[in-house]
């Protein structure tokens, strides 16, 4: 990275060098290798590619699950050697207290963070509504559907106030109605927050549907093949001629690859 880009302060978030290697008895996989990338403040970034390329790798090593073999990555300058307040991690499973309710799952990281329960209620509570299950707040998460639970996960992130959100397919699990609505409520959100995102998915549509830049990976082990800037306006028409020209473009070239996309 240039000492200019620096001085601009654009960007948020370095991937410097990263190179990632399992190890498992005798065999190593090297899931991700010299792998670049930085992100700006209030970006939403999507990384698209094949099963197993090393996609939810490099956004555990972001979230500071994983270590990677080589390599930095820093958020504001700050190295993500563990996990933190200042990234919230939203799960394809869901990854939720399945006993307790909604409100209860929204106010936990508050609660691991000693804020005062008055506080913890107001702000879960305006959270709650802001991805639209005001009524469901008692409720609790085995009673609710995937697509109501996966909010709850938006939530339960967003409430933090993180630096960054992570996610990683998240609407892989619902059906093709269910994640169309999620995807809609999730632009509504961003024009409410100006969160930044980080968004795994195989769906090249949800991709050009929800991003600012769209990062497309190769596979195993993980390298940049094309950065695509995505300059519309949100929401997006997907049956739009730019749209449709665009995914048609990317799922060709991907096909050429004999990568497997979803449409
Ligand atoms: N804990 C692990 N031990 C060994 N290999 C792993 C481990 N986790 C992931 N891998 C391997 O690393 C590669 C990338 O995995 P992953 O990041 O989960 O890919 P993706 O999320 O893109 O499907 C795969 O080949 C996978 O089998
Ligand atoms: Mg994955």
């Amino acid at each position: 990275m240039s000492a200019e880009t620096i001085e601009e302060g654009k960007d948020f978030i370095v991937i410097d060098n990263i190179r990632k290697v399992y190890k498992k008895d005798d065999t190593e996989t090297v899931a991700i290798d010299q792998f670049d990338l930085t992100i700006k403040k209030g970006e939403l970034i999507s990384l698209i590619g094949p099963s197993g390329c090393g996609k939810t790798t490099i956004l555990r090593m972001i979230a500071g699950l994983l270590e990677p073999t080589e390599g930095t990555i820093t958020i504001a300058g700050k190295e993500c050697k563990e996990p933190g307040a200042d990234r919230g991690v939203v799960f394809q499973d869901f990854a939720l207290f399945p006993w307790r309710s909604v409100r209860k799952n929204v106010e936990f990281g508050m609660e691991v963070a000693g804020v005062p329960k008055d506080e913890r209620r107001e702000r879960a509570d305006e959270y709650i509504e802001l991805v639209g299950l005001g009524d469901f707040k008692n409720s609790k998460i085995q009673e609710l559907s995937g697509g109501m639970k996966q909010r709850v996960g938006i939530a339960r992130a967003l409430v933090n106030h993180p630096d960054v959100i992570l996610m990683d397919e998240p609407f892989g699990a619902l059906d093709a109605q269910t994640r169309n609505i999620m995807q809609n409520q999730l632009v509504q959100i961003l024009e409410k927050t100006e969160q930044t995102i980080i968004f795994i998915t195989h769906s090249v549509d949800e991709a050009l549907f929800l991003s600012d830049r769209v990062v497309i990976l190769s596979k195993r082990p993980s390298r940049i093949k094309e950065i695509v800037e995505i300059p519309w306006e949100r929401p997006r028409d997907r049956a739009g001629p730019e749209f449709t020209a665009l995914r048609k473009r990317i799922l060709e070239d991907l096909e050429k690859e004999n990568v497997m996309f979803h449409h």
